[in-house]
């Protein structure tokens, strides 16, 4: 049993799937694991240190020749993948709506494709989430670079030159991200407000400190649908919406959005009036701006500015904390397969539950439920 480990080859991709941790324990579990030289550089991990754990560090070709399964971050070009037993698990986030041409080539190759995000949220496999891991750090991470765009300080400051006020900080969308914002935004000093579609958040919204906004005024919403995610709201719900957060955002200092709905488009939650009522020198962070984005005029990889108020872009977020968000992605891999392994095979061997769920490529086929419907994304 070969694992490889590939150096991410998309551009901005600073993470790396497997660390000197990880890889003393595949070698625990009786895998032989190869590391492509320089895959770790930029989250701070010398070929050295997977040397010195037991990993055999070597180029592309020599990573993957033979390998039986290849970890990544992001799916691996099939061409650059070629020398892979036949039948080989490629497991990573392989986005696979957006990457639907690549999934094509991998089942056109024969390998088995494992798309991490497809993982089901259940109990017992929290601890092999990507998503969760990942969105954690990044709300982290949003919270910092609208401080660092603001001219203004988070905390309220008592000086003997007067006092400084504290900045509000409002919060649209309260997943992992979302709490993970309110938790840092309120450890820095701020004002926090939040708001989610899902009803169950505002109890966790409370807990946390911070001030929960929600729509009260439509009856029988809950807001959540399949695995704990939201649905797309009523037309009459998104009215109601847009009319509570019109006259908060005007108030706010820093917005920092995270709504997503798995699948379908990002939901725009601000306009660009809305954008227009709050005061020069705000800040809005969009994490789901490479999904369509929650606010109108945010730009992927741009900081812009509208109405004298920045709007961050930023793409990739959690790449911008690589070496946190490597070590915690390369657990999320390593607690997926060793959970399967299968002492006799050497080998995982998946349950049904989640093999179905993430599996997208067997046989020479696309094989999973939620790409079969052609284009739709579900
Ligand atoms: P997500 O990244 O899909 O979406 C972020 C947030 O945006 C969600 O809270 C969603 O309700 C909200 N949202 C969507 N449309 C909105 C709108 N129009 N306005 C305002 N907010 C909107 O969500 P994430 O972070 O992946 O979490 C989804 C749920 O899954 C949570 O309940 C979380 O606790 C649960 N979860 C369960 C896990 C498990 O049991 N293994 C692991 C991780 C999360």
């Amino acid at each position: 049993m070969k694992i490889g480990i590939l150096r991410e080859l998309a551009s901005g991709e600073r993470r790396v799937s497997g660390t000197p941790e990880t890889v003393k324990k595949f070698l625990g579990l009786g895998a032989q694991v190869a590391v492509e030289a320089g895959a770790g550089l930029a989250a701070a991990i010398a070929d050295a240190d997977y040397a010195a754990m037991g990993a055999v560090v070597g180029d592309r070709a020599s990573t993957v020749a033979g390998a039986d399964i290849i970890l990544g971050v992001q799916g691996p070009d099939v061409t650059s993948i070629s020398g892979a037993k036949p039948g080989a698990w490629i497991v990573a986030g392989l986005n696979p709506f957006v990457e639907r041409a690549r999934i094509d080539a991998y089942a056109a190759a024969g390998y088995e494709a494992l798309a991490m995000e497809f993982m089901p949220r259940i109990t017992r496999a929290q601890s092999m989430d990507i998503l969760s891991s990942q969105s954690n750090l990044s709300g982290y991470k949003a919270v910092l670079d609208a401080a660092s765009e603001y001219g203004r300080s988070f905390p309220m400051m008592m000086t003997a030159a007067g006092t400084v006020s504290p900045s509000k900080v409002f919060i649209m969308g309260v997943g992992v991200a979302g709490l993970q914002a309110i938790a840092t935004a309120r450890r820095l000093g701020a004002q926090v407000s939040a708001t989610d579609v899902r009803s169950a958040t505002k109890e966790q919204i409370e807990s946390l400190g911070a001030k929960a906004i929600f729509v009260e005024s439509v009856a029988g919403i809950e807001g959540e649908g399949k695995g704990g995610y939201a649905t797309e709201m009523s037309e009459d719900y998104q009215r109601a919406q847009a009319e509570l957060v019109s006259g908060h955002i005007a108030k706010q200092d820093i917005v920092i959005t995270t709504a997503l709905i798995p699948g379908r488009p990002a939901p725009r939650l601000i306009s660009d009036a809305q954008i227009a009522s709050m005061k020069p020198g705000s800040v809005i962070v969009d994490l789901a701006v490479e999904q369509g984005g929650n606010v109108e005029g945010a730009v992927p990889g741009e900081v812009v500015e509208r109405h004298g108020v920045r709007i961050v872009g930023h793409r990739n977020v959690p790449s911008r904390l690589a070496a946190d968000a490597s070590a915690l992605f390369a657990r999320n891999l390593y607690n997926f397969l060793s959970a399967f392994w299968n002492k006799d095979q050497n080998a995982p061997v998946l349950d049904e539950e989640i093999g179905n769920a993430i599996r997208v490529t067997q046989g020479g086929r696309v094989v999973n439920d939620r790409l079969q419907s052609t284009g739709a994304m579900q």
